[in-house]
Parts: structure tokens; sequence; C-alpha cells
């Protein structure tokens, strides 16, 4: 999507030219999977895909908005939201929390369209929810802040739509910087960025299975790790050092399963810090090897891959251009990550599909892409 394009589809919808066009982009998580819940350390980068909304303020307090995606059209009132469903609803959510932390929105007409494949593992969703945010913050004439903005959003996902997600998506959307990665501590809230390595290409590689019963899934994982954090006694699982897990765990009993749960968001805690170090480093080999651990740590012991990641992960690694390659996201279906070797990216690309193809009986989508901006107004 161009912003020329989306400018002539306003002007076909609403007879006028859009005064702002704003963008928020989805994101990849290269490692830290499930830690962000238990105020650990990510490292997602934002990709180049994204929503995008043009708009132009209203007199009133009606949001009008058209998703050229769905073709459907959306009117509701800010100082009358009421609960539905459907799209509209991370749009209403985000109103919602930025009226109740004080700001005074003004209405808008809109027209929106992404390409951030849904239910994929890349935060559509988070990518709609910072895409309203900072269509508000144009119209309505406030300050960007990109913390509190993720924050706003995780609210509005978590009390208004009814996901119980952490805070890594939202926070990749909002503060992301072109060409880096985002190194987030999920309890401070603190971030730096951090440098992509040289001649790498980030590989998505997109299974092409969506599985339903994810939500119940996520939930499960997340009192797991409530429960073992209690049997700790800290307050999270952040607060487990992997020498303190094992000692720990040697001298007392306990439950296998919760054991395993905790034993992933402990090491792979350890695994961000480590990567974020050899990133600085430059060292790709390292990194890669990081990768493959975290996603072994994924299925094995977190256990949320399914069997068309893990194949897709196997036929990843076993070319020779590939550092290392894991499941991104929450799981259980969408999205692997691989780091690849920029001169052999497309041939990688290629390579990967017609294994995956042939060892699966799906047919993938893969695609290289780059580490692009947090939301940001286009025009
Ligand atoms: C989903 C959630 C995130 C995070 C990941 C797993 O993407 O929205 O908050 O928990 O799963 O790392």
């Amino acid at each position: 999507m161009n912003a020329e394009t989306l400018q002539q589809s306003f002007s076909t919808h609403f007879n006028s030219k859009p005064e702002f066009i704003v963008r928020a982009p989805g994101r990849v998580n290269l490692i830290g999977e499930h830690t962000d819940y238990n105020d650990g350390f990510v490292l997602p980068m934002a990709i180049d895909r994204a929503m995008w909304i043009a708009l132009s303020p209203r007199d009133d307090s009606q949001i009008r908005i058209r998703s050229l995606d769905l073709e459907t059209d959306a009117v509701f009132d800010l100082h009358s939201l009421a609960k539905g469903e459907g799209w509209v609803e991370y749009i209403k959510g985000m109103a919602n929390e930025l009226q109740n932390a004080g700001y005074k929105l003004k209405g808008f007409d809109a027209v929106m369209t992404g390409d951030v494949p849904r239910a994929a593992g890349l935060s559509s969703s988070a990518a709609v929810e910072l895409a309203t945010a900072r269509a508000f913050a144009a119209v309505s004439g406030f300050k960007w802040d990109a913390t509190q903005m993720a924050q706003l959003a995780q609210k509005a996902e978590n009390e208004w739509v009814g996901v119980n997600c952490g805070i890594m998506d939202q926070m990749a959307s909002a503060a992301a910087k072109e060409g880096f990665a985002l190194f987030l501590d999920c309890r401070s809230l603190g971030y730096q960025y951090a440098p992509l390595p040289e001649n790498v290409s980030v590989v998505i590689l997109d299974t092409s299975t969506r599985r339903g019963l994810v939500d119940s899934a996520y939930n499960e994982r997340r009192s797991q790790c409530e429960e073992a954090a209690r049997w700790f006694g800290v307050k999270a699982l952040r607060d487990v050092s992997v020498a303190e897990f094992y000692r720990k765990t040697k001298e007392e009993k306990l439950d296998e399963v919760v054991l395993k749960r905790a034993r992933h968001i402990v090491t792979e805690n350890e695994r961000v810090l480590e990567a974020v170090q050899v990133m600085k480093a430059g060292n790709v080999k390292r990194l890669g090897e990081l990768f493959n651990a975290s996603h072994d740590s994924l299925r094995d012991d977190f256990e949320v891959t399914n069997d068309e990641l893990n194949i897709m992960v196997e036929c990843a690694r076993e070319q020779e251009s590939c550092y290392g390659a894991r499941m991104t996201g929450a799981g259980f279906g969408g999205c692997a990550v691989a780091l690849v070797q920029k001169e052999n990216a497309e041939e990688f690309v290629n390579a990967v599909s017609a294994a995956y193809r042939q060892r699966s009986g799906v047919d993938a989508s893969v695609y290289v892409c780059k580490a692009s901006e947090g939301a940001s107004l286009v025009k």
C-alpha cells in the first residue's frame, strides 16, 4: 500500500483529501517468547507490513471509518461508546482507553487498510490499535508518548477486546526504530535499540496454519508461570536466575509441567540478554544458535509449537545459508523467523518454500522483511 492509493480511496469515499495519513507496523519477535507477561525481556522488531489510516478531523464526536480490506463501514460516537463485535472494537477500545486517560478526542472520517496477515503471530491487532492511537494524536493534537500509547493499547486489548496479551506487541508497534530491533525490559518498560547485524536477512516463514483455542492455551501458560513464580517465592519468573532455578528444583519437588514452563521462561530471559550482547558484537553465528535453542525450548518445555512450525523450522535449518530459526509470537500456528545470509536470501526463500510444501503438503508464504519504524505520521 502506498500513501497515494490510500489518499485516492479517501477522496472517493469522502469527496475531499485526507488531512493526515498514519501508519503503525506489525512486528516479528526475534527472541524472548512468552517472557513479556513474566516481567522479562523481549527483542522484537517492527516489520515492513503495517496498518494505514487516512483521515480528516470532524467537528463533532463521530468516528466514521471504512475498512478497505473488509469493504465495510463503521460509525460510532466518542461520547457513547458501547461494546459490539468485529474489527471496529479495536478502534473503540483504543478510543475508550485514551478518554479514560484524560485525552480529549476529536471525531474523524477515515479509511484504513493493512497488509499484516491476521492471526499469523505478526501482531496485526497491535498495528490497528497503535495506528488508531496515532490517528487520534494527529486529529486531536496531542503529543506522541510511545510507552503510554502502548500501555493504553494493551489495556484496550485486555479489557475491551478481551484478549489477555502482554505488552510486547504494542511496544514494538509504538516505539520501534527503522533498522533496529527493540530490546525491551517488560517490567520497567525501559528499552534500547539493538542494531541488526549486517549481511543478514530476517526471513518470515508463515506456515499458513491458524490454530483455534490459542486464547485458552495462552491463558493456561500464563497461570502455570504464575504458579511457578509463587513456588519460587518471587513476584514474577523474571526474578529467578538459571542457577537459582536448577538449585531449587533439585532440592524440592515442583510439578513436572510447571517446572518445564518455568525452565523455558528462565532460560529464555537469559537467551535474550545474550542475544543483545552478540548482536552488538556482530556475532551472527551465536545469535542463530540462540534462535535454535529458543525454538527447542518452546517446542519441548513450553509446548506451544505445532507440527507445521516444527517442520518449517527444520526446513529452514537444513539450508546452509541459515544461522538459526524459531517459531515467533504466541505459537500454536502462524509464523517462524529465520536469520539468513543476505546474499543467499532469495535462494533460501525458494528452497524452504519447496521443502515445506513437500513435507507438510501446505503452501507457505516466505519473505524477507525489513526492520521498520514504529507508529508514525506519514502525512
Ligand atoms: C502474543 C502476545 C504477546 C506475547 C507473545 C508471546 O503475541 O500478544 O504479548 O506474550 O504472544 O511471546
